[in-house]
């Protein structure tokens, strides 16, 4: 009996299952619509916190927690300098409201939202349109849980650029073609939007982008590094060819990238360059930089390092070494 019953049940379940394939197959909207009335979890609507959108987008939830956009309100730096989150002028960027105004444009300014503040920058911020009171996404997607709707504007770097302005209008003076995103939310390959049955099973497997959105790191590639002997000394030329925004960039954080100059094998470097956006003396995209030191010895070497903003430790960039004379 109780054998039965469970094959009853699992019988019943496939039915349920495959009756919901089905409709999804057959396309047909009107089903499809009053299945989405059931389904429909109205308080996503209503701009919860991330926690909520991670319990069907699981992996992007967990990538995003590592990133610095869920960091963003509740960063040591930022509750430092902003005056213990006193200071009206730094609050918008760090905690916003969604940055869709209308259809298809941003918010020239974000605004600080009234709750959920401690998730600083978090899906709501960058998915969620009030005025159409649905997500926007990259695809045309049937999310029956909420409405959804495709717009190719969540591609554009201005998404990016309502807050971070400075970096977007050296961005925009480069000429480059990629968008922020093709770089900062590097494709990780094809795989479920939501891993909550039974969603999983009705969708097909998509492009995912990381949601860790990492800074990245310039490779040696991306800087021309040259050394020319003029009279008793020589000079050192360094461009930045590779990164379409100045090196480093900011808006309000303090990276650095230091040049540290050798002459012959001394370990302590005859110059160091400090390059910062808070010192206005960025590396410009494709602007070359160059300093003259006294001495003519045999070899020099060039050290790049950066620092982010948030992080103690620096990276090296890259080494160059030169046999000059
Ligand atoms: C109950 C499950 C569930 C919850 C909770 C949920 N979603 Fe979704 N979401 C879905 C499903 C299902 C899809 C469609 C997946 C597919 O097509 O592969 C989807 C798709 C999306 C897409 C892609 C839309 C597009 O047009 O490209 C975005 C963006 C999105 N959700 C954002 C959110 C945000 C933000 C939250 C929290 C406010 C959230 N979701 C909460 C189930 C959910
Ligand atoms: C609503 C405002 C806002 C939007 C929109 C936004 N960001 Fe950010 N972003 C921030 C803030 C604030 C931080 C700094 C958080 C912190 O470290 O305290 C940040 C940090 C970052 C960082 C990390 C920088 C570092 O030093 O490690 C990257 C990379 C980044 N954002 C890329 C993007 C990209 C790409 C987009 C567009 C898809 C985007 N951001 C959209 C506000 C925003
Ligand atoms: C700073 C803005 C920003 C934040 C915060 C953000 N997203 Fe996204 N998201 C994007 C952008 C831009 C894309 C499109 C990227 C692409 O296709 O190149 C995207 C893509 C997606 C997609 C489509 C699949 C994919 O991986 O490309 C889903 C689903 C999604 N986001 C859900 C979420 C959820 C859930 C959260 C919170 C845990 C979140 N996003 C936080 C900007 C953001
Ligand atoms: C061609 C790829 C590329 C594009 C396009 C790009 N970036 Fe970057 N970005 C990088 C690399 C590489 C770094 C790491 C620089 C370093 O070594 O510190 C970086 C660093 C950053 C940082 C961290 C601070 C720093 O200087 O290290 C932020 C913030 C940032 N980018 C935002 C943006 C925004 C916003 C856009 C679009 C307007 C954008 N990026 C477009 C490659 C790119
Ligand atoms: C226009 C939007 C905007 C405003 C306004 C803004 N920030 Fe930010 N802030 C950003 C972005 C974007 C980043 C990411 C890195 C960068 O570009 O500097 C950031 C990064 C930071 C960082 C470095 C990351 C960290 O957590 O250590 C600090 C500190 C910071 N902001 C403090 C402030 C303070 C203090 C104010 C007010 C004086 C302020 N911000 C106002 C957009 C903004």
């Amino acid at each position: 009996m109780i054998v039965k019953l469970r094959y009853f049940h699992r019988e019943k379940f496939f039915y349920f299952i495959f009756g919901f394939i089905l409709i999804f197959l057959l396309g047909c909207k009107k089903l499809k619509n009053k299945f989405s009335n059931i389904f429909l979890e109205r308080d996503l609507l209503e701009q919860p916190p991330a926690q909520r959108c991670g319990e069907c987008h699981k992996d992007i939830h967990k990538e995003w927690k590592k990133s610095r956009h869920a960091q963003a309100w509740v960063s040591e730096d930022f509750i430092k300098e902003s005056k213990n989150r006193t200071d009206e002028k730094c609050l918008g960027c760090h905690a916003s409201f969604p940055v869709w105004i209308e259809e298809s444009s941003f918010a020239k300014e974000p605004e600080l939202r009234e709750k959920h503040l401690d998730d600083g920058i978090y899906c709501v911020s960058c998915h969620f349109d009030p005025h159409r009171n649905t997500m926007v996404g990259p695809y045309d997607v049937w999310s029956p849980p909420h409405p959804s709707q495709k717009d190719e504007k969540i591609l554009s770097s201005h998404l990016c650029g309502v807050c971070h302005q400075d970096t977007f209008s050296e961005w925009q003076r480069s000429g480059a073609e990629n968008t922020c995103q093709s770089c900062h939310m590097p494709d990780i390959g094809k795989k479920y939007l939501t891993q909550k049955f039974p969603f999983g099973f009705l969708h097909s497997k998509k492009k995912r982008t990381s949601h860790e959105f990492p800074a990245l790191i310039a490779q040696q590639k991306d800087i021309d590094v040259k050394v020319q002997k003029h009279i008793d000394g020589f000079y050192v030329y360094v461009v930045n060819k590779g990164v379409p925004h100045n090196l480093p960039t900011a808006d309000q954080g303090n990276p650095k990238l230091y040049v540290f100059i050798y002459k012959d094998n001394s370990s302590e470097p005859a110059e160091v360059l400090v390059f910062s956006p808070q010192q206005e003396n960025s590396l410009e995209y494709m602007v070359p930089v160059s300093t003259y030191i006294e001495g003519v010895p045999s070899r020099v070497k060039v050290v790049i390092e950066r620092k982010l903003s948030w992080k103690d430790k620096r990276d090296k960039i890259g080494e160059w070494n030169f046999d000059i004379f």
